[in-house]
């Protein structure tokens, strides 16, 4: 089973107008004539305030090289939920993915499996793709509760989506401990969790469609580390933080992710 790859930026809370117009046409210019057929999947999700610049650029290149993510979405179509967006306005800008679940939204922004799930089945039901993050804190790897923590928040993140749907989803592993501390994750046990996480998807959707999802690791991800991680068997691709707010280090990382 081929699976594209996937590298993605979350610039999370970095970057106005001005910067995140200046990085992502760095990123478009440095790739821009390099074959797409070679390339990963390349996604880029500023915050909010910047879609509109980011989406305006992307498309300028024509090319298709870069897709444009959301860091988050409220699963509502419309009311009042004072400081949400909804999926459909995420669409204005030609938005094709959306970033849910990550370990900052869980715990800094209490969201619960259940929120995920719901966002999860909205993001689908509009067309667009999830990026449904999971992952265990340094406590839980140490007490050894690791596989079950992912299983768990793995079946709750994909209750009651269609088993052909859950095949358009991407997950991504991010070990707590690992994100924004240099401390990469080793490869081969990155691995061996994002096979945990394969299992429990054939589990709830058959094997067939666990093939296809795309998994990715997030954490410390840097352009040294791109080349061991893209060489396992299961990681299909980066979701990059720090270094994906750096035109050259993301580049890199994304050249060490071609073909
Ligand atoms: P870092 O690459 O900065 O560790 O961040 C990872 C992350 O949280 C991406 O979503």
């Amino acid at each position: 089973m081929s699976r594209r790859p996937i590298i993605a930026g979350n610039w999370k809370m970095h970057n106005n107008r001005a910067q995140s117009e200046e990085l992502v046409c760095g990123i478009r210019d440095a790739i821009k004539s390099i074959d797409k057929d070679l390339l990963p999947e390349v996604v880029v999700a500023p915050v909010f305030t910047s879609l509109d610049v980011v989406s305006k650029n992307i498309c300028n290149c024509g090319c298709g090289r870069i897709q444009l993510a959301a860091q988050n979405c409220y699963y509502e179509a419309k009311g009042a939920f004072t400081g949400e967006v909804s999926i459909d306005m995420l669409k204005d800008f030609d938005t094709k993915f959306v970033i849910i679940g990550h370990s900052e939204r869980r715990q800094i922004f209490s969201e619960t499996d259940e929120m995920i799930n719901k966002k999860a089945i909205a993001i689908i039901e509009a067309g667009l793709t999830p990026i449904i993050c999971c992952g265990e804190t340094l406590e839980q790897r140490e007490l050894g509760v690791t596989d079950s923590h992912i299983a768990s928040q793995i079946v709750k993140a994909l209750e009651n989506v269609k088993p052909s749907d859950v095949a358009n989803v991407v997950i991504a592993y991010e070990p707590i401990w690992a994100i924004g501390t240099g401390k990469t994750c080793d490869s081969a046990e990155a691995n061996r969790v994002i096979k945990v996480i394969r299992t429990t998807i054939a589990q709830i959707a058959g094997k067939d469609n666990a093939e296809k999802v795309r998994i990715l690791y997030g954490g410390s991800v840097k352009p040294e580390t791109i080349k061991e991680q893209m060489a396992q068997s299961d990681i299909d691709g980066a979701l990059v933080g720090g270094a994906s707010l750096k035109v050259d280090s993301f580049v890199e990382i994304i050249k060490g992710a071609m073909k």
